[in-house]
This record gives C-alpha cells, sequence and structure tokens, in this order.
C-alpha cells in the first residue's frame, strides 16, 4: 500500500505512522502535516531515516499541495484536525477550517485521484453525551448530537465523508473513537497534562466537580483497530472504537496517577468547569469485535503505567512543549475557583 497520513506529526497519527511501518515494512507512508502548534516531528526521530517514509509539510486546505500528494498514494488515512475542545471553545474559526474545508478538499482530490480507501477518523464526541447514572453507551444507532465547536466540525466532517461515498462512490470507511491516551499526547490534554505537571511539582487542574467520565482508549490498541479497519472493514461502514475502561471519573483517574507516581491528593486542584461539558461517554465496540475480530489488548491501569513510565523517560519531550510561549496558554485556561 502507499498511504498518504494527514496529521501524522500529531499524538495519534504520529504512533499510528510508527505502527503501520513495523507491521507493514513494505508499505509506503506519506505524512502530510502542517506543523501547527500540536504537530511536531520529534514524534517521529526514530523513523525519520526510513526509506518508506517521507514528510511533506502541508496544509490540507491548500488544493494544489493536497493534489500533490494525492497523485503518489492508494490510501488516506485522515487524521489532521484541530483536536482540543478548550481551543474550540476560545477560538472555533481554525476547527472550521481544518476539521470542515480540509476534510471536503481531501474528498475532492481523493475522488480526482480514485483513491481505493479513505479512512476517516472521527470521535466519540459527535453523539453529545451520556447521562451519569446510566449503563447507556454510543452505539451502531446513536444520533449525532456534538456540543462543542469541536465535535460540531468533526460532525460535520464524518457527515461530508459519507455524503462522498453516497453520492459519488468514494470507498471510505469512518471509525469513532473515544479517548485516546499513551506516549506522545500533548501535555494539553488531561492525563499528559496531568503527568507532566506531577513531574514538574505542579498541581493537577481539574474541571468542576471531577465526575466526568470519559472512555480510554489506550493508542496502541487505537492503532490496531484502524489496521483491522483498513484491512477488511466494509466500505461505507463506521466502526466505533473504545477502549476497556469502565466508567472512571476524572478525579479517580487523576487518584490512579497519584498512586502510580508515589503523591497525594494535595495535588489536585479544582478550577472552573469547561462550558458545554458532556457529561459521560461510554463507547459499545462490540460491532467491530463481532466483524473485524478486534477488541483492545491493554487493560487501563497497565496502559496508564506504561504511559507514565513513558512520560518519565522522555522528560525533554515534553519539557520542550511545555517551556515558553506555551506557558500563556495554561495561563488564560487555568483560572483557580477554590
Ligand atoms: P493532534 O492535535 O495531536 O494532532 C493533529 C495533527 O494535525 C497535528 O500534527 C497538526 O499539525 C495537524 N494539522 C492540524 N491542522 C492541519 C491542517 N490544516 N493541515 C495539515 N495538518 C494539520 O490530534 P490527535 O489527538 O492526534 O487526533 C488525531 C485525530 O483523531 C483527529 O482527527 C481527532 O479529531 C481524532 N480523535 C482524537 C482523539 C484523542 O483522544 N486524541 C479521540 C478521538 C478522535
Ligand atoms: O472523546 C474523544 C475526544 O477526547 C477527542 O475527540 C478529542 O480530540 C480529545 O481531545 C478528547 O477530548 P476531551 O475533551 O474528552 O479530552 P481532554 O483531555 O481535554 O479532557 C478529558 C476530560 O478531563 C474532560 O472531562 C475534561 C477534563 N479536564 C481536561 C483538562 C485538559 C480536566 O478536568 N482538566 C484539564 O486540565
Amino acid at each position: 500500500m502507499r498511504l498518504l497520513v494527514t496529521g501524522g506529526a500529531g499524538f495519534i497519527g504520529s504512533n499510528f505512522i510508527r505502527y503501520w511501518l513495523t507491521t507493514h515494512p513494505d508499505d509506503q507512508v506519506i505524512n502530510f502535516d502542517a506543523l501547527t502548534y500540536a504537530g511536531n516531528l520529534e514524534n517521529l526521530r526514530d523513523i525519520e531515516d526510513n526509506p518508506n517514509y517521507e514528510f511533506v509539510k502541508g496544509n490540507i486546505c491548500d488544493r494544489d499541495a493536497v493534489d500533490a500528494v494525492m497523485s503518489r498514494v492508494d490510501t488516506v488515512v485522515h487524521f489532521a484536525a484541530e483536536s482540543h475542545v478548550d481551543r474550540s471553545i476560545s477560538d472555533p474559526m481554525p476547527f472550521i477550517k481544518t476539521n470542515v474545508e480540509g476534510t471536503f478538499v481531501l474528498l475532492e482530490s481523493a475522488l480526482k485521484h480514485s483513491i481505493s480507501r479513505f479512512h476517516h477518523i472521527s470521535t466519540d464526541e459527535v453523539f453529545g453525551a451520556l447521562p451519569l447514572d446510566s449503563k447507556r453507551k454510543f452505539t451502531d444507532d446513536t444520533k449525532y448530537d456534538p456540543h462543542s465547536p469541536y465535535s460540531a466540525s468533526k460532525a460535520a466532517s464524518d457527515h461530508l465523508v459519507r455524503a462522498y461515498h453516497d453520492t459519488y462512490g468514494l470507498p471510505v470507511t469512518i471509525s469513532n473513537c473515544s479517548n485516546n491516551f499513551g506516549p506522545y499526547h500533548f501535555p494539553e490534554k488531561l492525563i499528559p497534562l496531568a503527568i507532566t505537571n506531577i513531574l514538574e511539582g505542579k498541581k493537577v487542574p481539574v474541571y468542576g466537580d471531577g465526575l466526568y467520565v470519559r472512555d480510554w482508549l489506550y493508542v496502541k490498541d487505537h492503532c490496531t483497530a484502524i489496521d483491522a479497519i483498513l484491512t477488511n472493514g466494509k466500505i461505507g461502514r463506521t466502526y466505533l472504537v473504545g477502549g476497556l475502561t469502565e466508567d472512571i471519573p476524572n478525579i479517580e483517574v487523576i487518584r490512579r496517577i497519584l498512586r502510580i507516581m508515589g503523591k497525594g491528593e494535595e495535588m489536585i486542584e479544582y478550577v472552573k468547569d469547561r462550558p458545554g461539558h458532556d457529561r459521560r461517554y461510554a463507547i459499545d465496540w462490540t460491532t467491530i469485535k463481532r466483524e473485524l475480530n478486534w477488541k483492545p489488548a491493554y487493560s487501563f491501569d497497565q496502559a496508564l503505567q506504561e504511559t507514565i513510565h513513558w512520560f518519565e523517560s522522555n522528560r525533554q519531550w515534553w519539557e520542550r512543549i511545555k517551556s515558553g510561549a506555551y506557558r500563556e496558554y495554561y495561563q488564560n485556561q487555568y483560572s483557580v475557583t477554590e
């Protein structure tokens, strides 16, 4: 296969490229990435000399640049996006540009170049929120109900991808997955922010009452799910991908991290809540298990241990991200209420 991976310098995209070149060593990968604040070529240092890997700096909204790379591949795995909910609340425009317009440009180009598979990476946030005191999960039949500019832009992109399949016959697949975590996770998201703050001796900011629930998926499990979909997934289908967690509230996630790192509850700091904060996410991944024989391999605690170990061993990687201009973002984002 000749793969075009968009957003391959980000968290999940870089994990995926490393996974793919290891498990499919004869395939070729072009990593097309604009290198926004979240794109970091240091994520791929260990594979940059691989002859089957090439990096092309470019924006998915740029038709000519997209056409140039699209003409050289047969398969697209589309990760590129603005991905952080809090940033979408303070500045939605880049989310509409990249997530909606950028996806549109890619679809047009994929059609023009008769791409044999366009796989779109999406999120469970398009389904909105589940109540805290229920056992319900997002299923194949759950209606879209996005609440943040981020999730609304991802929902729009999903609809466009389906429209290009239904209208023009573009061979697409979509996956909606839950919260990833693991190596190279950008330290603006909860788990890497918590681990790196603790390593720096800083408190961990917990939004609102801390009782929000996410479905945690180890990024390595996400990579095997995408592999299963690219290899055996049915054209036109959407697959829900989730982890092995059972309703762990954010505050409990932080407590487990503190326990593993040998620190106490004095490191927790409650801060103002996120506007429109979705209460609970949970994914029913039985369809992909039944049809493609995929299931997550890592327990939450095992993956959390591995992740903490990775951040402890790769201090330079995250210290460079958290230094300098980045501090300004943290100051604006976190005003303490208690
Ligand atoms: P990320 O923010 O870490 O990385 C995004 C990458 O896209 C960066 O390398 C960035 O430079 C690149 N990019 C942004 N705008 C671009 C543009 N206009 N043109 C080209 N490249 C551009 O994101 P992530 O966490 O790795 O998420 C990857 C994908 O997975 C996204 O589509 C996201 O919506 C989806 N997703 C993420 C999670 C999660 O928990 N992180 C969960 C579900 C779905
Ligand atoms: O569900 C999939 C989504 O998961 C992806 O589509 C998004 O790209 C990804 O960013 C992630 O979104 P979340 O908003 O769930 O992730 P985040 O790490 O920002 O927050 C996780 C939970 O932790 C959420 O309930 C908000 C809370 N939180 C977050 C931060 C950054 C805190 O309590 N404190 C924090 O400092």
